[in-house]
């Protein structure tokens, strides 16, 4: 999927009862969290009074570029990089003090025609993609907290994708890409993420394959991101959503929500608003004590994944800015 609004990035472990007050970044790490973050791009860094809140380091310890990492920026015509859009969010992050979150390296999507219609063997797209990560990872060593380096490679069966890269490689393509970034950079974060692996699953079960892929190459990989794009009435139970990230954890990796949002058709109703306070509460934030901790970010309005999301006055959630799209919990 193309997520380019405004998304949130969330590591496991935020407890309930979070003052009102509180920024969320700042609320999350009282209560034991890495950090609480969003995506942002080039596009909208013009408009000054949402930059003003992107500033904010009480709500947002990370940011994310939304598009201007991937490779159709990066590297739009062969070994021709580009990272004056990736570096302005890369610069705003530094001056800001924000965790710098990269995504991503290898995608099926957003990949520029040289790659996506080029006539490719094993070995020259491997090569391919040994260059584009080689150089990406280099230019931003020691800037990212975590890369994505392997985007969405399965599809909903939890079966691998037939991407270019799974066409042409075979499931290598991604224990090869995440050997190239480690060597890149040895001290990033390297992550797997993908969606509609947040509840158990043949999908789940897909990835968590590929963490073993990975590791039985002897590869590094350090983390999983969970995109969590749900929608109301359907957010998996928070028993589920817990068991699953424990089947992460005990493969050895962090696990962070990357993507989090409970969307719904607007105009919200109360009810809605209110399903989907209670879905974000139900969210776990830590495999260990997942039965007493609650994330407690709310999710008001919303324009699905086009466009800014707004807060709604809603039942317990107080309408902060027209730039949020979540509120903490009252
Ligand atoms: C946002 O932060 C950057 C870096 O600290 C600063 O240069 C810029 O002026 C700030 N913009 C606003 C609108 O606060
Ligand atoms: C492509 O080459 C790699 C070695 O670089 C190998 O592991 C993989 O199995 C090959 N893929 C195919 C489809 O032959």
């Amino acid at each position: 999927m193309r997520f380019q609004s405004l998304t949130t990035a969330l590591a496991v472990g935020v407890s309930a009862h979070l003052a009102q007050a509180a920024g969320l970044h700042d609320a999350a790490v009282a209560k034991g969290l890495l950090y609480f973050g969003t995506a942002t791009d080039n596009p909208e860094l013009t408009n000054t009074a949402y930059v003003t809140q992107l500033n904010n380091t009480g709500d947002f310890g990370q940011i994310t570029p939304g598009n201007s990492q991937k490779w159709d920026t990066t590297e739009p015509s062969q070994n021709q990089f580009s990272f004056t859009k990736g570096d302005i969010v890369a610069d705003l992050a530094d001056a800001n003090g924000q965790k710098l979150r990269c995504h991503n390296l290898v995608w099926h999507q957003q990949l520029p025609n040289w790659v996506s219609s080029g006539s490719w063997t094993n070995e020259t797209l491997t090569a391919v993609l040994k260059n584009h990560i080689t150089n990406v990872v280099k230019h931003y060593k020691g800037r990212c907290y975590a890369w994505d380096v392997v985007n969405e490679a399965l599809a909903d069966d939890g079966s691998y994708r037939d991407s270019i890269w799974y066409k042409t490689i075979g499931e290598a393509y991604i224990p090869i890409a995440f050997a190239a970034a480690a060597a890149a950079d040895p001290d990033v974060k390297l992550y797997y993420n993908d969606y509609s692996i947040e509840w158990g699953g043949s999908k789940s079960t897909g990835a968590q394959n590929i963490v073993k892929l990975i590791q039985s190459y002897g590869g590094k990989i350090d983390g999983v991101g969970l995109q969590a794009h749900f929608t109301v009435g359907q957010t998996p139970a928070r028993k589920d959503l817990a068991s699953n990230l424990k089947a992460f954890t005990d493969l050895g990796v962090e696990v962070a929500y990357t993507e989090v949002d409970v969307r719904m058709q607007t105009p919200a109703t109360e009810a809605n608003l209110q399903q989907q306070s209670t879905e974000f509460a139900n969210i776990p934030s830590s495999t260990s004590t997942a039965s007493t901790r609650v994330k407690a970010y709310y999710q008001c309005g919303g324009m699905n994944y086009q466009g800014g999301t707004e807060c709604e006055e809603g039942l317990t959630c107080k309408k902060w800015n027209p730039y949020y799209s979540q509120c903490i919990q009252a």
